[in-house]
């Protein structure tokens, strides 16, 4: 380690006040982590008793944490309760366990396999939007949530979830609240209240029998899993046991819902807040749908445009995971300030992009910034929200592929109206989440299947 490098600032003084208020007035973290890298600057350590991380801000710092530094941080803490749900989870081991499930599970969601499940996205979207009634009040919240499910179980696990939604619905709530920022900050090992591990029985018991179907299902049968069937591959892959395959199941249905849960939501609440990209946004869905009631091309969903810029933006402003959370296995130098061994390190996703340092307006929605022509350039690692290096976010191609065929299917079909745009906060869950809800008036602007 550099022995110049400097020791990480903490808010004192009247910077911290200024922290504490800002903190109570809006009673949220994301405040005070604006208010830290406002006042304190673009690295910094929070001193909570017992909860020190080193927090970082910005391209150089994401950079080195993910990938010029990447193999002296590792993943796993295993006294954080995303670590006891998902257990061997790709999610959360590192090395050469975490590179052989990554090189088991990269394939199915990959691109070209992605785009195989068009179809499945957009029949998903009906089946879901055919319980609306016309001009019925809806939380989008909880609506994107039915379909992210419906869809990532239906895709990459070849599961028809509709019949088990709303007995899981509760679990899955439950599991999501386990994982989330709470007490187990301030108290490592703390265990989960008894809700939550009814909900983890309820859980595990369904993937368990989902498992021993499937592969009852494969001995029968001498067919290979389809290339897009995730879950067919586990169970053909060597060495994976079905204790393992339910961490992974986990794993991807957590990580590959909720996420896009929250950036559909976000999605539709912005476009409520602003008329203008509303209809752009049907504009852009009639220009390359038309009154289409059939799946769109791999082509035509490559020609929404503005749909995708919309969707940059969104994960720009209310990044799903808004930050990247490691533990320094040595003393490290990040940024030119010192962080001994066992320091828990995290890159701020949600700070990095509104950082007025290197975004024009940064807390301005302005999807055009994403447009070809736009002359705003920020430097690489700045724009982050599917994190980067080899640990980048493996369903990205599909959760953007997803976005895009289920957002022009609802602009397509539908008009929104947001009915509670004052009261909406990101709140920090499992992911940055629009909370209370979007509640939207739904109107059909034509009759589409479903
Ligand atoms: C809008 C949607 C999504 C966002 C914003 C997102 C964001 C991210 C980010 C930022 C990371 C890296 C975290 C870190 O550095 O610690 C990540 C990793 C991951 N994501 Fe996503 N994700 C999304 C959708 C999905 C989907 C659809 C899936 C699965 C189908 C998925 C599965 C995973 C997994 C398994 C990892 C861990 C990868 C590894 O450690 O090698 N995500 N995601």
């Amino acid at each position: 380690m550099n022995e110049h490098a400097a020791t990480l600032p903490t808010a004192s003084g009247a910077s911290g006040l200024t922290i504490l208020r800002g903190l109570l007035r809006d009673r949220s973290l994301l405040t005070a982590l604006a208010l830290m890298r406002e006042h304190v600057g673009p690295a910094f350590q929070i001193t909570l008793p017992r909860f020190r991380p080193a927090v970082f801000v910005g391209p150089e710092a994401n950079r080195q944490i993910l990938v010029t530094d990447r193999r002296d941080l590792s993943w796993r803490y295993p006294t954080d309760p995303v670590v006891r749900l998902l257990r061997q989870g790709m999610l959360v081991v590192d090395g050469e366990e975490h590179d052989a499930y990554r090189r088991m599970m990269e394939p199915p969601l990959q691109r070209r396999n992605v785009v195989a499940h068009i179809p499945a996205f957009w029949r998903y979207t009906d089946l879901l939007t055919a319980t609306w009634r016309d001009g019925e009040v809806r939380d989008m919240l909880v609506e994107m949530r039915r379909l992210a499910l419906l869809i990532l179980m239906g895709t990459t696990f070849q599961i028809d979830f509709a019949p088990h939604l709303e007995q899981l619905w509760r679990p899955i709530l439950q599991l999501l609240e386990f994982i989330s920022p709470g007490l187990w900050i301030l108290w490592a090992g703390m265990p989960p209240w008894p809700r939550q591990r009814r909900a983890m029985a309820a859980m595990d018991g369904y993937l368990r029998r989902i498992i021993a179907a499937r592969r009852a299902e494969l001995r029968a049968s001498s067919r290979e899993p389809e290339a897009g069937d995730l879950l067919g591959r586990l169970l053909m892959a060597p060495g994976m046991d079905d204790e393992l395959i339910r961490d992974q199941l986990l794993t991807m249905l957590i990580a590959g819902h909720d996420t896009s849960t929250a950036l559909l939501a976000w999605v539709l609440f912005l476009a409520g807040v602003h008329g203008d990209v509303l209809a752009q946004l049907q504009a852009e869905a009639d220009a390359v749908l038309g009154a289409a009631a059939t799946p769109p091309t791999a082509d035509q969903v490559n020609s929404l445009t503005y749909t995708e810029q919309v969707i940059k933006e969104t994960l720009r402003l209310y990044p799903p995971i808004h930050v990247g959370n490691r533990r320094a296995l040595v003393d490290l130098d990040i940024c030119g300030y010192r962080v001994p061994e066992r320091t828990r390190v995290m890159y701020s996703i949600y700070l990095s992009h509104r950082d007025g340092a290197y975004w024009q307006d940064p807390d301005t929605f302005c999807p055009a910034r994403f447009g070809r022509e736009s002359e705003e350039k920020v430097p690489p690692f700045t724009y982050v929200p599917f994190g980067g290096g080899p640990r980048n976010c493996i369903g990205a191609a599909f959760a953007q592929i997803e976005a895009r065929v289920v957002l022009a299917r609802l602009f397509q079909c539908f008009d929104f109206e947001l009915l509670n745009a004052g009261e909406v906060r990101p709140h920090m869950g499992a992911t940055l989440e629009p909370r209370p809800g979007v509640k939207m008036r739904v109107r059909r602007r034509r009759p589409c299947a479903g």
